[in-house]
C-alpha cells in the first residue's frame, strides 16, 4: 500500500541544514494498522508530511521514494496530489480544530470532500432515489441567522406587549411558531443526495444526532467529536489509507480510548490501512499489528507489536518500554523492566 524507501528530508534553517529524516524505510501493507513511535523530534510527522508533500517551504525531500499502491508519488503533480489527499489517503492530526475550517459548517466541509472525490456516487444516489444532488428544497438558514431572526422577533413581541398592543406582535409570534415547526412541516421534502451522504458518514463514526452535528460549526463540538468528524471526512473521500498523526494526544484518556476503538472498527469495516503515529507505546500495544520505532530521523527497529514488547533489540526501544507508566504496564502485561535493564 504505502512504501517509503530511503527517504531523506532536510530543512534549511538560519543555522544551516537540519537533517530531519536520514534514510527512512517503512512499508504499510493493505489492511493493517501500522504504528510509528518515537520521541518528540524524532521525525515522525516529517515522515508523513514528506510522503504527502505537506512540508513547509523550508523543507525538501532530497533522496528516496514514496510509493502508493506501486505509484511513485514522491514528486507527483499538484493535481494528482489533490486527488490523493482526502481521496485515497485521509489524514488526521493532533489538533482537529486547526484542520477544520472555522467558518464552514460540518455539512459544508464534508460536502466539499464528497463533491470533490465522490461526484459519481452522488449523482448515482440522486438518480436512484429521484432526489436533488446538491441542495435539497428544504428551507433553512445558517444557525447564526436563525438566532438573529429569533432574537428580533422576541424583541418586537416584548416591545408590543409593553405598549399594550399585543396584536401587533402576533406576526412575529407566528414566525417563531413556523421556525419551531419547520422540521415537522418539511418532513416530506426529501434531503439532497449530498445531505444524505454527509449524514451517512457522520453515522459511520458513531456521532449521535448527525443532522444536528451537520449543521454545527467546528468550535461547537468537543475535541473528540471534532476528531470523529475528521475521520468522517476521510471516510467520505473513500480513503483506502488513513494517516493519523498523534490523533488522540490532545484528548483525555476515556475519549482517547474511544477514538482508538473507532479507528480499529473502521479499519476492519472498510479494510483500510492505517499509519498511526504516536509517542505512546501503550497506544501501539492496544491498536497496532506492526510497529516501527523511530529515533533521530531513522527507523531503528521494526517488528510485530508482540515481538517488540517481548524482545526489543535496540536500546532506544528498551528505553521507550521502560518509560511506559506503571499502571499501563500492568494493564498491558509488559514483562518486568528489570529483564531488559536500562540504558
Ligand atoms: N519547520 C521546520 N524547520 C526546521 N526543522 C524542522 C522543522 N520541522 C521539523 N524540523 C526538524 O525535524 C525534526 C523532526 O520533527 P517532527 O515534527 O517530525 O518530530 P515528531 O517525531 O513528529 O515529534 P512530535 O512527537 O513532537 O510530533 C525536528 O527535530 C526538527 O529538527
Ligand atoms: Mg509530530
Amino acid at each position: 500500500m504505502l512504501e517509503i524507501k530511503d527517504l531523506k528530508t532536510n530543512f534549511n534553517t538560519y543555522d544551516g541544514v537540519v537533517k530531519a529524516l536520514d534514510g527512512v524505510n517503512l512499508s504499510v501493507k493493505d489492511g493493517e494498522i501500522f504504528g510509528l513511535v518515537g520521541e518528540t523530534g524524532s521525525g515522525k510527522s516529517v515522515t508523513c508530511y514528506s510522503a504527502l508533500q505537506l512540508l513547509p517551504k523550508t523543507g525538501e525531500v532530497v533522496e528516496g521514494t514514496v510509493l502508493l499502491n506501486g505509484e511513485d508519488i514522491t514528486y507527483v503533480s499538484e493535481r494528482r496530489l489533490r486527488e490523493i489527499r482526502g481521496g485515497e489517503v485521509g489524514i488526521i492530526f493532533q489538533d482537529p480544530l486547526s484542520a477544520l475550517n472555522p467558518v464552514m459548517t460540518i455539512n459544508e466541509q464534508i460536502g466539499e470532500v464528497l463533491t470533490l472525490h465522490q461526484d459519481k456516487e452522488l449523482r448515482q444516489k440522486a438518480s436512484d432515489n429521484d432526489i436533488p444532488v446538491y441542495t435539497s428544497k428544504k428551507f433553512s438558514f445558517s444557525p447564526g441567522i436563525e438566532f438573529t431572526v429569533l432574537a428580533i422577533c422576541i424583541s418586537f413581541i416584548s416591545l408590543f406587549a409593553m405598549l399594550g398592543q399585543f396584536s401587533f406582535g402576533l406576526p412575529f409570534f407566528f414566525v417563531i411558531v413556523l421556525m419551531l415547526l419547520r422540521d415537522y412541516l418539511q418532513q416530506d421534502i426529501p434531503d439532497s443526495a449530498l445531505d444524505i451522504m454527509v449524514m451517512e458518514s457522520l453515522d459511520k463514526v458513531k456521532l449521535p444526532n448527525p443532522r444536528q452535528i451537520a449543521s454545527s460549526y467546528p468550535h461547537e463540538l468537543s475535541g473528540g467529536m471534532q476528531q470523529r468528524v475528521m475521520i468522517a471526512m476521510a471516510l467520505a473521500g473513500k480513503a483506502k489509507m488513513l494517516i493519523a498523526d498523534e490523533p488522540t494526544t490532545a484528548l483525555d484518556v476515556t475519549i482517547q480510548a474511544q477514538i482508538l476503538q473507532l479507528i480499529k472498527d473502521i479499519q476492519k469495516e472498510e479494510n483500510m490501512s492505517v499509519l498511526l503515529i504516536t509517542h505512546d507505546l501503550g497506544v501501539v500495544a492496544e491498536t497496532c499489528e506492526r510497529v516501527a520505532v523511530m529515533y533521530k530521523g531513522k527507523i531503528v527497529e521494526e517488528n510485530t507489536v508482540n515481538n517488540i514488547f517481548k524482545n526489543p533489540q535496540h536500546p532506544y526501544t528498551k528505553a521507550l518500554l521502560n518509560a511506559i507508566p506503571k499502571g499501563g504496564k500492568e494493564r498491558l502485561k509488559v514483562p518486568d523492566t528489570g529483564e531488559y535493564g536500562s540504558i
